[in-house]
């Protein structure tokens, strides 16, 4: 596959400008063009500047407002609900997270429900927010219809991410940020994009069939991950950001690359609070935790047993040296969306 590498500081400038010529202040495409890149120097490509054409298509067909007016309601000292006006989704997420930091910092605990917000890429990226100021963090958006509910024949559940951070007494923190389908949909749309495989039982065409062709995949449903306990883990990921924020929910966020018929309306939840609520000595008992853990047995093969998010800041710190490489196609969508 033919790819282009662009220098990371020289990339952010163009993507920050295509999304002030679409109508972004500033700061907002400040803050969304570090969201893709961070994106691509994780190697989470389905969510980095492959979707960038399409944040800036919707922002065309006015279902993203490029100049929100984002409205934060105190509920309590450690509650707070945001109206995001249909805000790119990267803008309601760093304001949601460093609410609810503020929160916690100020309670012991933060909780920020989300609504009317749009897709914002990686929950890891936020909850690394909140573990770099010492505190836990528990993250939950809902996605468009991709994965169909255990015993349902049409999907309705998105990828739904769960994401879980802590501290861990090191500088590498403690980040499981998973779908609940066997791969992410991002990656689906990626291999679609480039006429790549997908892996064998992750998804079914729209007969139900099993597919390895990701276009056929995109046209039929996502397999949760863990057969019904991955469906239940999607539905509880709807109810939390759905039902509760004031988010859409039941299947009816919007497909944000094939319909422009209105924001997505997606909610999100972020909850975050401090390491020694009940413990004074979490960061030893963390790192206790994670010494037991490590120094077990080794199946043959795997050198050492990793934690989640370790494999994704060690991408980082090697990706962060080099200058990003990035496809053709969307080399092409830069030049497109640039002019
Ligand atoms: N905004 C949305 O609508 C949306 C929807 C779905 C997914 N996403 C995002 O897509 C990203 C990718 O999701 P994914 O399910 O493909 O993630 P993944 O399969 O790459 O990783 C899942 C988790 O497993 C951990 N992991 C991976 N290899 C490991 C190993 N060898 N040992 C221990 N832990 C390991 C990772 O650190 C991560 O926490 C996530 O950041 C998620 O938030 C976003």
């Amino acid at each position: 596959m033919e790819k282009d590498k662009l220098k990371t500081g020289i990339l952010k400038k163009e993507i920050i400008n295509i999304f002030k010529k679409f109508g972004l202040s500033n700061n907002h495409a400040l803050i969304s063009a570090n969201a893709l890149i961070n994106a691509e120097l994780v190697g989470a490509y389905g969510h980095g500047l492959s979707r960038l054409k399409m944040y800036c298509d919707r922002i065309k067909k006015k279902v993203i407002n490029p100049k929100p007016k984002i409205k934060i309601k105190k509920i309590s000292q450690s509650i707070s609900h945001i109206d995001a006006d249909n805000s790119i989704g990267f803008v309601a997420a760093d304001i949601a997270i460093k609410e609810a930091i503020q929160n916690a910092q100020k309670t012991g605990i933060g909780m920020v429900a989300v609504k009317n917000s749009g897709h914002y890429g990686l929950s890891g990226y936020y909850a690394e927010q909140a573990v770099r100021k010492n505190l836990i963090t528990m993250i939950y958006t809902n996605a468009p219809p991709a994965v169909a509910p255990h015993g349902a024949l049409k999907s309705l559940f998105g990828t739904n991410p769960i994401c879980f951070g802590t501290p861990t007494g090191s500088k590498i923190p403690f980040i499981l940020d998973t779908s609940i389908s066997m791969i992410n949909r991002g990656k689906i749309r990626f291999a679609a994009k480039n006429n790549q495989k997908i892996p064998e039982g992750v998804a079914l065409d729209k007969f139900g069939k099993p597919t390895t062709d990701a276009k056929k995949a995109l046209q039929g449903v996502q397999l949760p991950i863990a057969g019904f306990r991955g469906s239940g883990l999607a539905w509880m990921v709807d109810i939390l950001s759905g039902v509760l924020t004031g988010g859409n929910h039941a299947g009816r966020v919007k497909d944000p690359f094939e319909d422009f018929s209105g924001p997505q309306n997606i909610g999100h939840l972020f909850i975050t609070f401090k390491t020694n609520l009940f413990v004074k000595n979490y960061n030893t008992r963390i790192k206790d935790n994670i010494r037991k853990i490590k120094r077990l047995p080794k199946v043959r093969g795997i050198k050492e047993i990793m934690y989640p998010g370790q494999n994704k800041y060690i991408r980082l710190k090697m990706n962060s040296k080099k200058d990003i490489k990035i496809l053709k196609s969307t080399k092409n969508d830069l030049e497109i969306l640039k002019n």
